[in-house]
């Protein structure tokens, strides 16, 4: 099954999550890339845990989501999410029997080790969310990134590290077969929570329950209003954490309105938005996040409306109503 974030509850339950198999253990695997680790590892198990799975590419979701469907694994959940997003924001404390890393991008130029995944705020997130003697698991073909996993994990003073072989799907995985075909080996190691930091469950980014809640304004538009160009809006609030860039303006063929562009980002989460601004009948317009692409309603994307409702204040618009 495929979730977006806004599916999840925050914090969510295996229990609801898997409620033919709540009893399993639950796994986690970060960067599944075409999914062809899961139903190799599962069949070695004598019975088959509840799965997560995250990936950032969406090409990537769907072929692993086709491979786990036709391995008849339905206690499978995949999402499209940066992984400390979905770990922080979903995973209760104290849940997780493991967390499997196979094959991480290594970011392996100077100065881009910030984009790693393995570093300390990892390691300490993944002890509060493992259950007592759960672990994560990494295997990479990567000897930098690997002893920089090795020491951020020391450096977390959260985690004991334990180096050894990793397990034979781990490197039946596509990238493991391309590092093969280059001749190079593959390093394993297994953290295992020493303590547990506290670190709390974020924001809660839920759906909206009723339109009344997606962010939205009424208001009227000048008769001269119209637009031939648009320049790029960026706003930021470092208190509320979110940047909204307003990229661009698009006409509707039918006439009756425009559609902004919006690039929201608040730490690990980006979303591009769709907001309308639309002609009602008594002459006003609705400026309204779209439904298009399942935009999860966050402090960044209402402040996204906010940005596009003073950008035509700006134009000659007067505001009505604000429910941003
Ligand atoms: C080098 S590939 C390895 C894929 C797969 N594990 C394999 O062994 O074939 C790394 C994968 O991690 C995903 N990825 C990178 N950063 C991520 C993050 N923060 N959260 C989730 N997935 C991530 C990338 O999209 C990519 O598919």
């Amino acid at each position: 099954m495929i979730f977006r974030l806004g599916d999840f509850h925050v914090p969510d339950d295996a229990a609801r999550l898997y409620p033919h198999t709540p009893g399993r253990p639950w796994v986690l695997e970060v960067g599944f890339g075409d999914g062809r680790f899961w139903p190799a590892y599962a069949r070695t198990l004598p019975e088959v845990p509840n799965y997560l799975g995250v990936e950032l590419s969406g090409v990537s979701l769907l072929k692993a989501h086709r491979r786990l469907r036709d391995a008849g694994l339905d206690n499978a959940v995949l999402t499209k999410l940066p992984a400390d997003v979905l770990i922080r924001e979903v995973i209760p404390h104290g849940a997780l029997d493991a967390i499997i890393v196979n094959f991480p991008d290594p970011w392996p130029k100077a100065g881009h080790t910030d984009h790693r995944l393995l570093r300390v705020p990892f390691f300490q997130l993944a002890a509060s969310r493992l259950k007592p003697g759960g672990r994560v698991l990494l295997t990479t073909d990567h000897d930098e990134y690997f002893e920089f996993a090795l020491e951020q994990a020391r450096a977390s003073g959260v985690m004991d590290v334990q180096t050894g072989d990793p397990p034979p799907a781990a490197l039946e995985t596509k990238y493991a077969l391309k590092w093969r075909d280059l001749g190079l080996g593959a390093h394993h190691a297994s953290f295992t929570p020493t303590a547990h930091r506290p670190v709390p469950h974020g924001d809660v980014y839920p759906y909206p329950e009723d339109e009344s809640t997606v962010p939205h304004a009424v208001l009227t538009l000048p008769q001269t209003f119209a637009p031939t160009a648009f320049e790029k809006v960026t706003q930021r609030s470092p208190q509320a954490g979110w940047t909204v860039i307003l990229l661009d303006l698009y006409q509707g063929l039918r006439r009756d309105g425009w559609v902004a562009l919006a690039h929201v980002v608040e730490g690990d989460l980006t979303q591009e938005v769709l907001i309308g601004i639309t002609a009602r009948e008594d002459g006003s317009y609705l400026v309204r996040l779209a439904k298009f692409g399942g935009p999860i309603i966050t402090p960044g994307v209402k402040a996204a409306v906010g940005t596009v409702t003073e950008w035509l204040e700006g134009q000659g618009a007067v505001v009505r109503h604000r429910g941003y």
